[in-house]
């Protein structure tokens, strides 16, 4: 407030000085409020840090797609049908793909750099995929990105170092894919489409699915089998194919609901869940807690990656209640952090990066905070966690588990 030196009389001292007063009060006022607003936002920046610096990080989770690919199926009037996508194949890693899985190695070292070692150990960080040539190719890829070799590792001319990547044979993959055959997953499934909630979405996709038999050869019956036609597409569009004219219709945005949904519709309820996602979700809380215990083995293990596909994200997603439908698109990525705090309370905090240039969200699970210690999410996930996968996937019936179709 200026003070306007002409609105004073000179002749009434008195009123002068209580004006001037008044003023060094307003200023006396201004200047106490400046300094508090100063000492609450370093309060506020302190609390932060401390509150940030309150929790140690003690362990990582890394689950991730694989990136960018070629087709891995096609359809009868497919114009690709018999390309062989020489040299690269078909369902592999591309260029783009390679580029993209290697920059996530970059962010990975980045946002860990100061809780991993400057050099890869293998007692500390392990790397495991599906037994699928472009989820191994695509790990590999990370782990360059993540382990750049030290002085002391670098061996020859690349900036690169050999790093294992553990797999399991498909047929005995218990964890990121589940294609053991599970009766009781597939009974709690047709169940879940019988019921009039699915009949009726299914009935109101009837005419795109009419449309989409008719136009790729195949019949088109349900939201996975657009969700197969919608994948090919994206890939050949992504690999710069031209698309069918008939597509312009309907890719992607009409075949976009009914993609994600197929997703959604297959990690449906608990039960499901139980039987697919629960499985790695299990051994995650198993690697939690024997950390928290001091067990883990080896004892210096401190980060895994886990390299799977669009429906390893979503089904762990979906078991841990955190999932908002989108499109797991290739590279995706969910960060599962475990940290201590101060007063020794181990907990766990879920990100998702979707996207490159956005930092990932972080998500919180319904009932916990976006830290949850370690019981509480134990407790709030008991329902699908699987005692005895083996035991509780078998029917008592005759029930033909459907042939799994290529990853
Ligand atoms: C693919 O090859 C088959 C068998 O040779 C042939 O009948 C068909 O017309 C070819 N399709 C296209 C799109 O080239
Ligand atoms: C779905 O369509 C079928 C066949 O037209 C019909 O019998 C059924 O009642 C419909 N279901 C729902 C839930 O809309
Ligand atoms: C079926 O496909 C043909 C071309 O292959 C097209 O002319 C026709 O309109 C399509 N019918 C429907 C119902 O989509
Ligand atoms: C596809 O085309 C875009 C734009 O011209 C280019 O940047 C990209 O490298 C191409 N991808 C492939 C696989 O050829
Ligand atoms: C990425 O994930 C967040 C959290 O689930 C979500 O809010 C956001 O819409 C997603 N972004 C895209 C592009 O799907
Ligand atoms: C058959 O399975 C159902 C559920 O899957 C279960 O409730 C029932 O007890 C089982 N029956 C027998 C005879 O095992």
């Amino acid at each position: 407030m200026a003070f306007d030196p002409s609105k004073e009389n000179p002749f009434k001292p008195c009123r002068c000085f209580c004006q001037k007063r008044k003023r060094y009060k307003t200023a006396t006022l201004a200047m106490l409020g400046g300094i508090l607003i100063v000492l609450l936002v370093i309060g506020v920046v302190l609390g932060m840090t401390l509150t940030h610096n309150d929790k140690e990080l003690k362990m990582i989770h890394i689950i991730m797609r694989h990136g960018k690919r070629t087709p891995a199926d096609t359809f009868p009037t497919d114009p690709h049908i018999n390309d062989t996508l020489y040299p690269i194949g078909w369902g592999q890693l591309t260029n783009d793909g390679k580029e993209q899985v290697f920059e996530a190695g970059k962010f990975l070292r980045k946002r860990y750099d100061a809780f991993l070692s400057d050099h890869y150990l293998p007692d500390e960080y392990y790397s495991q995929s599906t037994d699928v040539d472009r989820t191994k190719a695509s790990l590999q890829l990370v782990n360059a990105g993540l382990w750049p070799p030290n002085s002391r590792q670098t061996w020859g001319p690349l900036k690169w170092q050999a790093i294992p990547v553990y797999a399991e044979p498909l047929t005995q993959d218990m964890l990121l894919l589940v294609r053991k055959p599970c009766p009781a997953y597939h009974i709690e499934r047709d169940l879940v489409v019988a019921s009039e909630e699915i009949q009726a979405k299914l009935n109101a996709s009837r005419g795109l699915f009419e449309a989409m038999t008719n136009y790729t050869g195949r019949p088109v019956e349900d939201f996975d089998d657009v969700m197969d036609v919608y994948s090919t597409l994206k890939a050949e569009d992504g690999f710069n194919l031209t698309l069918p004219d008939w597509t312009k219709e309907y890719y992607p945005d009409k075949m976009l609901e009914p993609t994600i949904f197929s997703f959604v519709l297959n990690a449906w309820n608990d039960k499901m869940n139980r039987f697919k996602g629960g499985l790695l979700l299990k051994k995650m809380i198993g690697d939690w807690q024997s950390k928290a215990k001091g067990t883990i083995s080896p004892p210096a293990r401190k980060a895994f990656l886990y390299g799977g596909h669009d429906s390893t994200i979503v089904n762990l997603m979906r078991t841990l209640k955190v999932w908002d439908s989108q499109m797991p698109e290739y590279g995706i990525t969910v960060l599962l952090e475990l940290s201590k705090t101060s007063s020794g309370i181990y907990g766990v905090e879920i990100f998702l990066r979707n996207s490159t240039s956005v930092p990932p969200f972080k998500l919180t699970i319904p009932g916990c905070d976006s830290f949850c210690p370690l019981d509480q999410l134990v407790d709030l996930t008991r329902n699908v966690i699987p005692e005895n996968w083996d035991e509780e996937c078998k029917s008592n019936g005759t029930y033909e588990v459907p042939e799994a179709g290529q990853p």
